[in-house]
Parts: structure tokens; sequence; C-alpha cells
């Protein structure tokens, strides 16, 4: 604290409002927020869209934050008083980002002088950049006999901004980097931890990795912190694969044997470190320029990554470890980049709503966002979240492999020769295979197209089952020909591989298979209908539905209304989101205050547990029919 002595400003002090809530007013916009104590002005703005000057991203090192207290307790910090005048001091400015909120505030903002640094990431979300990670370049005094300052003292007087801690490797070399360097060095800080110190400047040299661990996919995104932009990705199916397909498979393997949690944790290890290599090397950085990571997750990945028990998510009650994460090393999770880097691991909700889905609500700014939303993830488990920033509910509905293309006859990964796309029409079938190759299977948004298409011909009725020849032929006849048996199964033939009439070689889909996507569908189905009367509102009011995740991405919105897999909405408020749990891991890594957000969202969202409602079954029931 300073050593000026001036009047605190206007002191009226306002008690919280008994559920540790403050309020600040910021003028002149006279814009409203209630914050809990402890938050920094500054965050608060930009939380709530208050934009306030600066070009360090609330760092301490910009001095442009200022702002006037008009009204409660904003006690002088070091740096106020040397960016302030005494004068200025007493009329109540202050640096936004230094004032830690204790009592109701207004405060005066003035007009933005220069534009933060932002990075636009998630979904259409702006981002100002501050990371956690922050290097100073300083110039430092070399030492004498007249002045015997400590080595850690010297570095720390050129950085009395920050409150440091040092780590214990930093001071093993710190002597040899200075005297190497002639005391010029840049300092390696995360939070408040100078995790390093290097010779000359290097401040241009700032990077992180954020990975989307997914159960079948991983992805790693390597982004510059210095200017929030991705600078290389890649992916690669999780080494796990050989243990099982999906979530639950694993979590059986290790219940089998419990030596099975050893490799499949060294698995995720080496996909994560593999893929590390792989964008650093694409990027042109040196992992030693990587200082910290994310990894956004479902809950049993994470559970594993960090080598935890994940048996008692895998049976009723579904119990976690923890819904928080203990902050680990990057190299704790076998990942080798900066020996000294963070790893940020997602917090959960519950055994099946995980850090993805959590990192995915804060790409899509769910909690921000006024508009009634619902977000569907969907795979063999499908997380739904429904709301906006007044109230988020969420859920999560076994969907079963369906669309993963498991349990399906012709069913395939969304790999190379899997029909993602399906047309019909009186001429004739027309197909979309991924890698433009011959057809060698049905994916999951394959599936999705051909039952909507072949309802919409009326080759299904509402209860799932094919029509008999006499009626495909009189309602289709370019068609009819495909609607076929094989043995006593009735099929529909997509592809036709060698000899038209080869029903055993084609691509179909059979009657079978359109019963596990009214399974998938109904418990999807009943899953958001739900959701939609435990919040009290309709299908009608939805403003958005939010498609996450990669199946979400290929899903055709036309077909998923026709199926009700989705709200009957106008399509164009049913929207792709993309891959928003990898994004969310990035937002986390640019943005400090979006990290907060994480973990705020967990107190947020109520989470509805299906399978204690009574009436799950019959809502079950109603959904496998498919509206016509
Ligand atoms: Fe830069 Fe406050 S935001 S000093």
């Amino acid at each position: 604290m300073s050593e000026v002595r001036v009047p605190e400003g206007p002191t009226e002090v306002a008690s919280t409002d008994g559920r540790g809530r403050l309020d600040l007013l910021f003028e002149p916009s006279g814009r409203k927020v209630r914050v809990p104590p402890g938050v920094f002005l500054f965050d608060a703005a930009s939380w709530n869209g208050v934009a306030i000057d600066s070009t360090c991203g609330g760092h301490g090192t910009c001095r442009k934050c200022k702002v006037q207290v008009l009204e409660g307790l904003a006690p002088i910090t070091n740096l106020d008083t040397r960016a302030f005048s005494i004068e200025e001091l007493r009329n109540g400015w202050r640096l936004a980002c230094r004032i830690e909120v204790a009592t109701d505030l207004r405060v005066d903002v003035p007009p933005l002088m220069t534009r933060p640094k932002a990075a636009t990431v998630g979904v259409g979300r702006k981002v100002i950049l501050r990371p956690a990670v922050q290097k100073r370049y300083v110039e430092l005094t070399e030492p004498s006999l007249s002045d015997q300052t400590t080595d850690l003292d010297r570095l720390f007087a050129s950085l009395d901004d920050l409150e440091l801690r040092p780590e214990l490797p930093v001071l093993r070399s710190l002597g040899r980097v200075l005297r190497k360097s002639d005391y010029k060095v840049t300092a390696v800080v995360i939070d408040n931890v100078l995790i390093a110190v290097e010779p000359g400047d290097t401040t241009e040299r700032m990077f992180a990795i954020a990975f989307d661990l997914g159960t079948t996919t991983v992805v790693a995104t390597l982004l510059n912190l210095t200017t929030g932009a991705p600078v290389a990705v890649q992916s690669m199916l999780n080494k796990q694969q050989p243990f099982g397909a999906d979530v639950i498979t694993r979590i059986s393997a290790i219940m089998m044997d419990a030596n099975a949690l050893e490799p499949l944790t060294r698995l995720a290890h080496e996909t994560l470190d593999e893929l590390a290599q792989a964008v650093c090397e694409e990027g042109g950085v040196d992992p030693s320029e990587v200082y910290e990571i994310a990894m956004a997750g479902n809950a049993t990945m994470t559970h594993i990554v960090l080598g935890i028990d994940p048996e008692a998510l895998g049976v009723a009650p579904f119990i976690m470890s923890t819904k928080l994460f203990p902050e680990v090393l990057a190299s704790e999770v076998g990942v080798h980049v900066h020996e000294r880097a963070r790893a940020v691991v997602f917090p959960a909700l519950g055994a099946y709503v995980g850090g993805d889905i959590i990192a995915g609500m804060l790409a899509s700014g769910m909690d921000r966002d006024s508009r009634l939303r619902l977000f569907l993830d969907i795979g063999t488990n499908c997380e739904l979240v429904l709301g906006n920033s007044d109230r988020l509910l969420a859920t999560a509905a076994p969907a079963g492999p369906a669309f993963e293309g498991a349990a399906i006859r012709c069913g395939m990964r969304a790999a190379p020769g899997a029909i993602e796309v399906v047309k019909l029409s009186a001429e004739g079938v027309e197909l979309r295979v991924i890698g433009d190759v011959e057809p060698e299977g049905l994916c999951g948004s394959g599936l999705v197209d051909v039952v909507a298409e072949l309802i919409q011909q009326k080759l299904i009725d509402a209860s799932g089952r094919f029509v008999s020849d006499e009626e495909a032929a009189r309602l289709a006849p370019g068609l009819a020909a495909r609607l076929t048996q094989l043995a006593d199964l009735r099929v529909f033939v997509l592809h036709w591989q060698g000899n038209v009439g080869d029903v055993e070689k084609s691509i179909f889909l059979s009657q079978r298979d359109v019963r596990e996507l009214q399974f998938a569908k109904a418990a999807i189905a009943t899953g958001w209908h739900i959701l939609l009367e435990e919040a009290g509102v309709k299908e009608e009011d939805l403003q958005q539905v939010l498609l996450a995740g990669s199946f979400g991405s290929y899903l055709s919105p036309a077909s998923a209304v026709r199926l009700g897999l989705v709200p009957k909405l106008p399509i164009l408020r049913i929207v792709s989101a993309g891959n928003v749990a990898g994004e969310g891991a990035k937002m986390a890594l640019l943005s400090l205050r979006e990290r907060t957000g994480a973990m705020t969202l967990l107190e947020e969202v109520e989470y509805v547990e299906l399978s204690d409602r009574k009436d799950f079954n019959d809502q079950f029931v109603d959904q496998l029919a498919f509206p016509v």
C-alpha cells in the first residue's frame, strides 16, 4: 500500500445484500451490476460489457484503466500513486484493474482512448486478451560492492507492481541467467508465480495449447498468447481406443481390472504429448515456449488423464471424485512443453455433464445471453443445457451409440467412405460420401438424413415402420425397388455394391437400424422436453438451438427437425456451434476472466436428473414416434 496519505474519497460503505453481493453502478452509462466481494472492478466491467480503457488486459502494466470512484471505498494501491497526482487521488481516481471490490461503488468511466487487444473465439465471443501467463522484459543494474542486493530482490524490485513468489527451479538458475545475459532478462509469470527467467527479450514468444480431450478424438490448438491467434491445429484418435469406443467400456475395463487405469492414463498422456509436439512443429514453436495448457474433456476422460479411478462414474449413483480438479503441471499429464508449464483442467458439473460441456457453455456464452437457448451435444451420451442469463438447467440423456455408427448394420464412424448426406427424390437417391470415394457405410449424419428423407417420402410411417411393397410402389415408385428384404429383415438399399439386387453386399438401412435411431432420438427429445417443462417454457419460446460437437456440425438441421430430434423451430434458428469444448479451452487460456467464468458456471447451472423423474418412461415412449 502507498505511503501517500489522502482521503479515501467518498466513504459511504454499504454492506453486501446478505447473499454476498455488492452493487456497482457505472456512469455515465448507468449500467448496474451485482458482483461478489473481491472481484476486480475492471473484470466486473468487462464481464458485463462496460468497456474500460486498457492495453494490458488488466495486468497492471498499461495504467490506462483510469476511473473515478464517485461513491464507495477504493483504497489507494502502489500503482495508483504512480499513475495519478495527489489531487487526482483525492478526487477518487484509481486504476480499475487494481480496485478489489469491497463495498458498493459508483464509478465514472471515461471514454475509450485505445482499443484493447481482443480475439474472437467461441461462438462469436470477443475475448479481451488477459492470459494468466505474462512476460516482462527488464534491464537490471549490475550489483556492486555498494549494492549487494540479492539476485531475486533485484529482479523483484523491477516488477514491484506484482506480488511475486519464485519457484525453486527459477532460483537454481537465476544467478547464471542474469550474469550471462548482462542483467537483461524476461520474467515469465503465471498468476503470481515466477516460473522462469529467460535471457534477453522473449516477450513476443509466449504460447499455450488448448486440448479438446474427446473420448474418440483429441484436438490440440496452439495459441499465440500475445495476439490470441491460433497458430496450428492437429487432431488424432484417442489412443485409448483399444479399451473401447465410449466412456462406459473404458470404465468397465477398469472395473474388470484395476490395473487397466495405468495404461489408460498413459495412453491419454501419449495422445496429448504427440499432439503437443505436432502443433509446435507445425507452428514453428519450441515446446519450451509453451507455458500453459488447458484441457476440456468429459468427466471420465478427465479422471483418467489425471490418474483418478473413474469407477464410481459408471454405476448409480454416478459419483465424481471431485468437481474441481487441482492445478497440475503439464508434465504431470505427460505433456512435454516448458518444464514448469501449468495445466488447467476444466471442472465438471456431474458425472455426465463434464468439463467439455462447461467449456461449451463458456464458448457459447450461455450464461450471458438473454435469449432462451438450447445447447445440445449429441453423442453416445447427449448433454443438454437450456436457459439464458437468468437461469440454466442441464441434463444428460443416454442416446446410445447409433449416432456414432455403432449398433447400425451398415454403420461406420464419420471417416472417408462414410455416407454423410442423403437426398431422396422421385428420381432416386443422391449420396454425399466423405472423401468422395466409393461408399463403405453410413455415419450418424447420414443415418439421420436417410430416416428423415424416408419419412418425407412416406416410406417410413410415424411409428418408424417401413411401409409395405404395395404402399411403396404407390407412394414413391422411383424408390420402391430399394425397399426390400434381407432374409426376414426389411431394408432400404442406399447403394448397390456389385450387382443390383445383391442386398447382402449393398449398403442399406434396416428396420432394426430405424428402431435404434428411434431410441436415441427419444432419449434426447425426452431430455429437452423435460428441461422445457422444468423451466416452464414452450418449444416455440426457444430463440436458438446450438448443436455442439463434431456430430452437431454435420447434422442437417432440417433432418433433425423432421425426426423430432430437436425442437420444431425455423431452420435458421438451429445453428452448428462446432467444437465448442476446444473453443472454451482456448478462452480459458486467453483470458483469466473467462477462466473464472467457467468456475462460476458450476454454481449457476442446475442439474436435472432424468432417471429421478417418475414421468421419464411415459415421456420416452411418447417420443419414440416420429412427427409426421
Ligand atoms: Fe492496464 Fe489496469 S488495465 S493497468
